[in-house]
């Protein structure tokens, strides 16, 4: 199975045999983690029967079914506390992703390591995991198709976590590869927008400018020696 840049990124950060995919769809993570014996017990989970039916066809195409379960629901709710280490849920939006996480806590948080890749509202994201008390501990930014993903490492804490300032909210606390080129990318978009707005309406939007500034801040770090902290 060949994955695209994004789920191979996923891939690559899997750290335990045992993984559930929520939100499958055509199931082709459980099934490449199959293949290449990175996992020993996979569950590719998802609410929509026509997705399952998708990743059932591959997994069995693949001759792995043996290895990749394939469960029906909504959600955690077709997993049990402590079954998995890691939990996989990508390709869907950030709110969405928190209510995954939030109506099923006791589930979500016995997971050793979880991988999320919101399509949407990363910040949101980020602001309910400290909340929660899951711990970000590594992310990733992928450029595919001419768009950036965030795929986000985490895992759920015991102690209380340290407050994140603004901009980790924002950018996220690690200066991953490509990290100021997103930052770049999202400063041309939003200067873009205000823009347009200001062409069109003459409306002032705090909110954007504030965005800008953020970004502005961020990227004198890439200029600062003092700060400077390599792409990895
Ligand atoms: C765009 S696909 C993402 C597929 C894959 N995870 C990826 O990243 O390429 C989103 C999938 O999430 C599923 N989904 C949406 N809401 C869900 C929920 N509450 N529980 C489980 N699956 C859900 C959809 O049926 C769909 O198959």
């Amino acid at each position: 199975m060949k994955l695209s840049k994004r789920l191979q990124t996923l891939a690559d950060l899997v750290a335990f045999d045992t993984v559930c995919d929520i939100g499958t769809d055509h199931g082709f993570l459980p099934v490449y983690l199959a293949e290449s014996g990175k996992a020993k017990k996979i569950a590719a989970c998802d609410i929509s029967p026509a997705s399952l039916k998708k990743a059932e066809v591959a997994a069995a195409r693949a001759r792995v079914s043996s290895v990749v379960e394939t469960r029906l629901g909504a959600g955690l709710s077709v997993v049990v506390p402590f079954e998995f280490e890691t939990c996989v849920i990508a390709g869907i939006g950030g709110r969405l992703l928190c209510e995954i996480l939030s109506s099923d806590m006791p589930v979500s948080a016995t997971f050793r390591q979880l991988l999320l890749s919101p399509h949407t509202d990363v910040p949101f994201v980020r602001k309910f995991l400290f909340e929660s008390n899951f711990k970000i501990t590594n992310e990733k930014l992928v450029f595919e198709d001419g768009k950036w993903y965030n795929v986000l490492v985490c895992q759920p804490q015991t102690e209380k976590l340290g407050k994140p300032t603004e901009a980790d909210l924002l950018f996220g606390a690690f200066r991953s590869a490509g990290f100021f080129d997103f930052v770049s990318a999202n400063l041309q978009k939003t200067l873009a927008v205000i823009d347009s707005i200001e062409k069109n309406s003459a409306a002032y939007v705090p909110e954007l400018h504030n965005y800008v500034r953020a970004c502005e801040s961020v990227l004198r770090e890439r200029n600062r020696n003092d700060t400077f902290r390599p792409d990895t």
